[in-house]
């Protein structure tokens, strides 16, 4: 399951304009600034494939990378950009939306929620659309190195209540792997994850 090559194919306005192409591939979801284009990096162990930013909202288009010549994970922009018009957010949430109901490559997403803040309703929301679209996810928790917390709860108790929310929702609990970009944690859990995924 290791990254031997990454190639950077291309960035996309559209879910039409995606590449052609029967690979399969992993798509990367989450809040702004919640750590999607770092994960990326992470996993392939290279500082700047993907571009990331302390500012959110830094990636505004569909990036798709082409993994070992075999499979694609796809860079996304972050949902729930505090700072974009409104009109912007609708745009963006139909254009994403377009791409998750039309991908047929697409063998999962992996929804990133941030471990060193408490549960956050947009991501909620997220989980519960994608799961309504029967659009396998798994979990993927970011900064869980972070130890400065918000309102004084370590990435542990927030990942825990998260859990507990989502229970309500699901009859099985979609798979999660806790991670940060940091220190490497859970790199190599996913990419096993990922491999799993494909040869299902
Ligand atoms: P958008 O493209 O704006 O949607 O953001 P993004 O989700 O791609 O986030 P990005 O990877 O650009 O990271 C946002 C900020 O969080 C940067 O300052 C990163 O250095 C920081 N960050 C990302 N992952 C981690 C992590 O695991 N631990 C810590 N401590 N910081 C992280
Ligand atoms: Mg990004």
């Amino acid at each position: 399951s290791q990254i031997k090559e990454v190639e950077f194919v291309k960035s996309s306005g559209r879910a039409k304009d995606c590449p052609k192409d029967d690979r399969p591939e992993f798509a990367i979801l989450g809040r702004s600034n919640v750590g999607k284009s770092s994960l990326i990096n992470a996993l392939v162990r290279k500082k700047e494939v993907a571009l990331t930013s302390k500012k959110p909202g830094k990636t505004q288009l569909i990036n798709h990378f082409l993994v070992n010549k075999s499979w694609y994970i796809v860079d996304l922009p972050g949902y729930g950009f505090a700072k974009a018009p409104d009109a912007a957010r609708m745009d963006w949430s139909s254009f994403t939306k377009g791409y998750f109901l039309n991908r047929e490559t697409l063998v999962g997403v992996l929804l990133l929620v941030d471990a060193s803040v408490p549960p956050q309703k947009i991501d909620l929301d997220c989980a519960n659309w994608l799961g309504r679209n029967n659009i396998p996810m798994t979990f993927v928790f970011t900064k869980c190195d972070k130890m400065k917390v918000a309102k004084g709860r370590r990435p542990d108790e927030n990942i825990k209540s998260f859990q507990e929310l989502i229970r309500e929702n699901y009859q099985q609990h979609p798979p999660w792997i806790m991670t940060s970009s940091v220190t490497g944690l859970g790199r190599d859990e996913l990419l096993l994850h990922m491999s799993q995924l494909r040869n299902y």
